[in-house]
């Protein structure tokens, strides 16, 4: 019997909500669209949702500046909505987990509307407000999208923080009423149902409240995008903006409120460190193994070596989970191909992320090889932090628009989070024809590209993801099975064992990532191979062999037996 908990088997599926599905043809996603696309979630074989923010937002980055917690955009519709949206999800055995923005909010929220309204505001510490120093912002701090992280407020002379963009004040967690108020949000959303949270950002939650300078010869106004810096400058640069002391404390906290509820909701966390576990287990339930799509190219070398590290310092009892794209990142097609195999590698991209050990994260579009947009001019660029960057290139940094317009959308987020297509209709079946969505739809979907063209096709990427979900939850051995690396001749494959010692099952998954045959030496202990899953037509069910040829790219999924 497996007694893992649902969300180490679950296989989750963030939804960008504004891209989905428009349910109301005003060219933005919405609850209506997206509850009616339940059933094509359910037939694709995820287990639970990651929704991206929904709340009422101005939108200045994407739903992550929130002017009201207990609520829903009214773009996206109302709560009634969501609620009929959560009990049709659940119908269907799909979990629901929302984005949970604890850092900061909308300037528009009226918690910070009250705040800046004067030194002596009752609100006034629930945002971290500062006197300038030497005529100058409190501290050298940079923004993690560039700038400073300090606005001045003209309203009462003081500046206030934001570790993101000025719009996106921080919160003070230090003020036990707006943590009182914040845990009233988080009770809300338990109350009408939800399975959990992905907090957003939690690394930024706490400040060192004395405001030392970062000691880097890094003027915050040269910085563009804290992210695109390399790992030790980036942590350097926020060395005393991010992980302070009283986060695991709060963590725990959240975690104790969490659980004090039936159904075992569940806690992400945006972020990679493994403490984030907690030193009991007793804070967050999964943490993103964000290292393994750190590279160009998704090779057995760099997957190996991820993995070695990575189980190796998992807490005991935590459990792992994995991902490669979300909607903060390129398209994993994109990302990861090489121009001339994408759908080979497509393949085996998503026969990793659903093999190897641990919770996987899909991303909405995926799963039929959506692409990054390459959007036209600066007018179609929703994504603020990209708008801004091009705006600094050329007005701090002289470069000429054009290029610093090449620089914006080469890197911009909206490339990731263009409209669901649908089918190849105008809008791509997202929006009806005579509909402009809010962010221009990929023109591949009339080349392939969409879900109309794949659900029937049993050689599309579509028909791949739901054969290998559904391989997955019914494989002991890749739900809950232990990973054990097999030591494979050359670079050319991955290759490796799940074990579950409850069901006895093992698993053996082997991934061709060259483009020519591969011959491996397996030693397998004399037993044979019964071919569960093979993106290949294999002529023989059982393979009885201590040498396995694979054909190039393959995806082999195969199960141990004595002989
Ligand atoms: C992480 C989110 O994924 C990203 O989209 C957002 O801009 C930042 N956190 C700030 O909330
Ligand atoms: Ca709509």
């Amino acid at each position: 019997m497996n007694t893992q908990p649902w969300w180490q088997q679950a296989v989750f599926y963030e939804i960008y909500p504004r891209s989905f599905a428009d349910g109301n043809g005003d060219g933005i996603g919405d609850f209506l669209g997206l509850t009616a696309k339940l059933d094509y979630l359910h037939d694709l074989g995820i287990d639970a949702i990651w929704l991206a923010p929904h709340y009422p937002s101005p939108f200045l980055d994407c739903g992550y500046d929130i002017a009201n917690y207990a609520d829903v955009a009214p773009e996206y519709g109302s709560l009634d909505d969501f609620t009929a949206f959560l009990l049709a999800a659940h119908a269907r055995s799909i979990r629901v987990v929302l984005d949970l923005v604890l850092n900061h909010t909308s300037d528009q929220h009226p918690w910070f509307i009250e705040s800046r309204a004067s030194l002596d505001n009752p609100k006034r510490d629930w945002y971290i407000w500062r006197d300038g120093r030497d005529g100058g912002p409190p501290s050298n701090w940079a923004s993690i999208f560039g700038g400073p992280a300090w606005t001045l407020d003209p309203q009462t002379n003081q500046y206030y923080y934001h570790a993101f963009l000025k719009e996106q004040p921080d919160l003070n967690w230090r003020n036990p009423d707006l943590k009182a108020a914040m845990w009233d949000v988080v009770r809300f959303w338990l109350d009408l149902g939800v399975d959990g949270f992905r907090l957003d950002a939690i690394a930024t939650i706490f400040e060192h409240p004395d405001l030392p300078n970062h000691t880097l010869p890094l003027a915050a106004h040269d910085i563009l995008d804290a992210n695109a810096l390399d790992e030790p400058t980036y942590r350097q640069l926020l060395r005393w903006q991010l992980k302070q002391p009283g986060l695991h404390e709060l963590l725990q906290e959240l975690r104790r409120l969490v659980d004090s509820y039936p159904g075992d909701r569940v806690l992400v966390g945006e972020d990679e460190d493994l403490a984030f576990h907690g030193a009991a287990n007793d804070e967050l339930h999964l943490v993103f193994n964000f290292p393994l799509m750190r590279a160009d190219r998704l090779t057995p070398q760099h997957i190996r070596a991820n993995q070695i590290q990575r189980l190796a310092q998992l807490p005991a009892g935590a459990w792992p989970c994995n991902t490669l794209g979300n909607h903060d990142s390129p398209r994993v097609w994109s990302r990861y191909g090489d121009g001339a195999h994408d759908a080979d590698l497509a393949r085996l991209h998503i026969a990793l992320l659903l093999t190897l050990q641990g919770t996987p994260f899909l991303y909405n579009g995926e799963e039929i090889g959506m692409t990054d947009l390459k959007l036209g001019g600066l007018d179609e660029l929703r994504d603020t932090a990209a708008i801004h960057q091009y705006h600094k290139l050329v007005d701090t940094h002289g470069l000429p628009p054009q290029e610093a317009l090449h620089a914006a959308l080469a890197t911009t987020r909206d490339r990731c989070r263009s409209p669901m297509q649908w089918s190849d209709a105008a809008n791509a079946g997202f929006s009806p024809p005579s509909a402009t969505p809010w962010l221009p739809v990929h023109p591949n979907h009339t080349a392939g590209v969409n879900v109309a063209a794949q659900v029937d096709d049993p050689t599309s990427l579509l028909s791949f993801y739901r054969r290998l979900l559904h391989l997955r939850r019914t494989t002991p051995a890749l739900l809950a099975g232990e990973y054990q690396a097999l030591p494979t001749a050359g670079d050319a494959v991955l290759a490796f064992l799940r074990f579950d010692p409850n069901s006895r099952q093992t698993c053996l998954v082997a991934l061709n990532f060259a483009e020519d045959s591969q011959t491996l030496a397996i030693d397998l202990d004399g037993r044979q191979i019964r071919t569960l899953f093979t993106s290949q037509a294999r002529e023989h069910e059982l393979i009885v062999t201590d040498s396995l040829t694979m054909t190039p790219f393959e995806v082999l999924i195969g199960e141990l037996r004595e002989q």
